[in-house]
């Protein structure tokens, strides 16, 4: 199954240079099974494994995942500590797995929030995997969009208060360059998981010409073979980028 939608990817066009996901449904899928949230977040670390995976075989270079919001810090301490004891649990069960499969895993966002422990943590994977050539994997921990922009436009100002920058040099590109992702392109394709039709403050600036494709499937039960569902999709898409089809 899985290697012939990889067939249908390679004869369809374009791989999606870089994928972000919207990894939602955990809750409701612990919820249906009478099991605290805290055991969706658990399930929902097989998926992040199976899209990893599914990405190096269809040749995704970059993968975007939302691991955890801004909003989420006002979700229960006791779910707050339970994810940030799996990112522990994750970056020291799969450092060494991603590492041979040559994943170099970056975490983005305002880190100063997290904890000490959780923080040493993601620096382990993020040095252990460092130079990794086939995929870049990037965790968005604390991450919120508005957050983002505002943190760039803040740097900005303060450039230009300073007489380091010119107020007519501030365009798109320089204001891209300032954002957490800075170096990378934007998303091709967004998939955002169980069913919701909502960006929540994610990559705000980045996703303005982004394809999006929403999977009714709950996070903890998302295989690669929905994610090269998600990507033959994307290769039916027309992309315009606001202008009109060539002729
Ligand atoms: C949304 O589901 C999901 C999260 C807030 C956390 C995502 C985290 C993981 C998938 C854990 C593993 C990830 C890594 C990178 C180690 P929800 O709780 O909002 O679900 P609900 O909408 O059904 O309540």
């Amino acid at each position: 199954m899985a290697s012939e939608l990889l067939d249908r990817i390679r004869l369809s066009g374009d791989v999606p240079e870089h994928v972000a996901i919207i990894m939602d449904g955990n809750g409701r899928w612990a919820r249906a099974r009478g099991l605290p949230r805290h055991r969706g977040h658990r399930e929902g670390m097989k998926s992040v494994r199976e899209v990893i995976e599914g990405c190096v075989e269809a040749g995704v270079r970059i993968l975007t995942l939302f691991a955890f919001s801004t909003e989420n810090w006002q979700r229960p301490p006791q779910e707050v500590s339970a994810l940030m004891s799996l990112l522990q649990l994750y970056a020291r069960k799969e450092r060494a797995e991603l590492r041979r499969q040559g994943v170099e895993v970056h975490v983005l966002g305002e880190l100063d929030r997290v904890d000490p422990t959780t923080r040493r943590a993601v620096d382990t994977i993020v040095e252990g995997t460092r130079g990794g050539s086939e995929l870049r994997l990037n965790l968005m921990i604390s991450y919120g969009g508005r957050e983002e922009i505002l943190r760039s436009a803040r740097e900005l100002a303060r450039c230009v208060v300073a007489g380091e920058l010119a107020l007519e040099d501030i365009d798109e590109d320089v204001f891209a360059a300032t954002l957490f992702t800075a170096e990378l392109p934007d998303p091709d394709l967004l998939i955002r998981t169980s069913g919701e039709h909502r960006l929540s403050n994610f990559l705000l600036w980045q996703l303005a010409y982004t394809e999006l494709h929403v999977s009714s499937v709950l996070w903890p039960d998302f295989t690669r073979e929905h994610l090269f569902e998600a990507v033959l999709d994307y290769q039916r898409r027309e992309r315009r980028f606001g202008r009109v089809s060539a002729p």
